[in-house]
């Protein structure tokens, strides 16, 4: 059995918008590998849906809005109530408001940037003590592709590239206590946010995968479980990503 995939049975995992998609297939994943998982998402029948298709995991399910300051700290709270630690945080819960730069309205660039940038700093900064103290932990941060640049999408790329920022520093400060800061960049994932495009931005989101499809979202649950192994103890302030290699350059059409 490949390292990656070893049991995980004495960690404790903290998910954010673990409810569906990209967030609920990272935490079956943890499941499989028989990690204690605390689950929160700001949809509590997200979390409900999920929880009733994971059996045998210890689980605490959270709901909660992690752009909101008191109530990542009362998560955090609780999380250490009930298990006495954090191993892992995924720090996953994102939204999209997409238009061009002209249409943003000041409203969906807040959103996007507390939610996809704020969230994940209010988390970090939430757990810090605890990994502090217990001089290990890992952090990974589900960025995107977009990070490196995508037309309609300013406020996401720059809540993203923020994100890869946060990653980056957080590394440094944090790697004298043993604690490893990460990011895994997806491509285009098949998972209810890009289901909710139209079908004409789901075919275009295809055309520019090298691929010709789109990822799934198991393919994420992979690389943030390798990241949060013992294998990865090394890597620290990477931007994994994982997207078919749109990131490598411009398809010519
Ligand atoms: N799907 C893709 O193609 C894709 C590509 C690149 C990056 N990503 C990133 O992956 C992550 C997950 O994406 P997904 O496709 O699974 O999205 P999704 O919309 O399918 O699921 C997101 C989950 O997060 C929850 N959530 C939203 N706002 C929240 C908040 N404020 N607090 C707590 N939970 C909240 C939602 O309720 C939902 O359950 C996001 O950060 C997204 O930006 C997705």
């Amino acid at each position: 059995m490949p390292a990656a995939t070893q049991a995980m049975t004495d960690s404790v995992v903290l998910i954010t918008g673990a409810g569906q998609g990209i967030g609920a297939a990272i935490s079956r994943r943890f499941a499989d590998l028989g990690a204690k998982l605390a689950l929160v998402d700001v949809n509590p029948e997200h979390l409900q849906q999920l929880t009733s298709s994971l059996s045998g995991a210890e689980i605490l399910t959270l709901s909660a809005d992690v752009s909101n300051k008191e109530q990542v700290g009362l998560l955090v709270a609780q999380v250490i109530e009930k298990f006495g630690r954090i191993d892992v945080l995924v720090n996953n819960a994102g939204i999209i408001r997409d238009n061009l730069i002209s249409n943003i309205s000041e409203q969906d660039w807040d959103q996007v940037l507390d939610v996809n940038l704020k969230g994940a700093f209010l988390c970090c900064q939430a757990v810090f003590p605890t990994l502090k103290s217990q001089r290990s932990g890992k952090i990974v941060n589900i960025v995107s592709r977009a990070w490196l640049g995508s037309i309609g999408q300013a406020n996401y790329t720059s809540s993203k590239g923020g994100l890869v920022s946060l990653t980056r520093s957080l590394a440094l400060e944090f790697a004298r206590f043993q604690i490893n800061v990460n990011a895994v960049a997806p491509g285009a994932i098949d998972s209810p946010m890009t289901q909710g495009l139209t079908d004409q931005a789901r075919e275009r989101l295809i055309r520019m995968q090298p691929t010709g499809k789109m990822g799934k979202v198991e393919d994420i649950a992979a690389a943030v479980a390798f990241l949060a192994s013992d294998e990865a103890e090394f890597i620290t302030g990477q931007v994994l990503h994982v997207d078919g290699g749109k990131s490598c350059g411009l398809l010519s059409l």
